[in-house]
């Protein structure tokens, strides 16, 4: 997909990553971007600076993504291509036991990191449906693919949200609707800087959010269902196929090298 002439929402817009894609959508020709997030007033100044739309809504709930898309594709046209970008990162309560994230987290995490994935295609499956086209772009994070030692619900909800992601690229491929999932290692936004110890997701550099942007765009050009800013993590991927123990292994090995 080339995003020129394009009607685009990126969730998780204020700051971070979805910032950089949707200034990197604005450079590219997008027709139109309407950024969504929490924080309102972030969404709104960066909305304003591509001539864009701000909104602030909790991607968790189901019933403001279904007013949100009906209300875009309404006011401003159908949606070409919904990125699922907003995402939450707890780390475990206690680093030396995987099931310590309170439950009420672990439920927030996976509403945040999956469920807003299939409460955005839901409400669009029927309309892209109808059209035979449409785009979901999912940031879910080499933690999905791989694992993000030290927090266990991201871990398992970004392999959620892969798995989601699959779904959608079986189900909807001969409906003419497009995935892709975006899954980058570490990268410079405030979601890292809130972290107090990388936990080995540095390992092959931190990107800046303008370099994920630019890996978007080429890997939507070429429709991959993978984008991967960092390109080690397709060889890790091959290393943990081949040899699932081995990969295990070597894990729990850099763990212990980081403790
Ligand atoms: N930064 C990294 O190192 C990294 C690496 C791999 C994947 N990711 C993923 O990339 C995505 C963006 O990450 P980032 O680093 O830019 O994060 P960030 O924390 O810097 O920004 C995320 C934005 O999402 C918004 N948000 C959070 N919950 C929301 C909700 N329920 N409804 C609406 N908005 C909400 C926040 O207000 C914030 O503006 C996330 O899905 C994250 O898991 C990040």
């Amino acid at each position: 997909m080339e995003v020129a002439g394009k009607v685009i929402v990126v969730t998780g817009g204020a700051v971070g990553i979805g910032r950089a894609l949707v200034e990197r959508f604005a450079k590219a020709g997008a027709k139109h971007l309407v950024v969504v997030d929490l924080d309102a007033a972030n969404a709104n100044a960066v909305a304003t600076s591509v001539g864009g739309t701000g909104r602030r809504v909790d991607v968790a709930s189901a019933s403001a993504i279904a007013a949100l898309v009906e209300e875009i594709e309404t006011t401003i046209g159908p949606i070409d291509l919904f990125c699922s970008n907003a995402g939450i990162l707890p780390v475990d309560s206690d680093p030396n036991n995987a099931a310590s994230t309170p439950e009420a987290e672990w439920t927030r995490t996976w509403q945040v990191n999956v469920m807003a994935h299939v409460h955005a295609a839901a409400a669009l499956l029927p309309r892209m449906i109808a059209r035979k086209s449409g785009y979901f772009l999912q940031t879910v994070s080499a933690a999905g693919l791989l694992s993000q030692i030290g927090s266990a619900a991201y871990s398992t909800t970004k392999h959620a949200a892969i798995g989601f992601a699959e779904s959608l690229a079986i189900t909807h491929r001969d409906h003419g609707i497009k995935v892709s999932c975006l899954c980058p290692q570490a990268v410079q936004t405030p979601m890292i800087a809130g972290v107090s110890k990388m936990n080995g997701a540095d390992i092959d550099g931190v990107l800046t959010p303008e370099a994920v942007a630019e890996a978007t765009i080429e890997g939507l050009a070429k429709e991959s269902f993978l984008i991967l800013p960092h390109p080690k993590v397709a060889t890790y991927i091959v290393k943990k196929a081949e040899n699932y123990d081995r990969w295990l292994g070597g894990m729990a090995k850099l763990r212990r090298s980081l403790l």
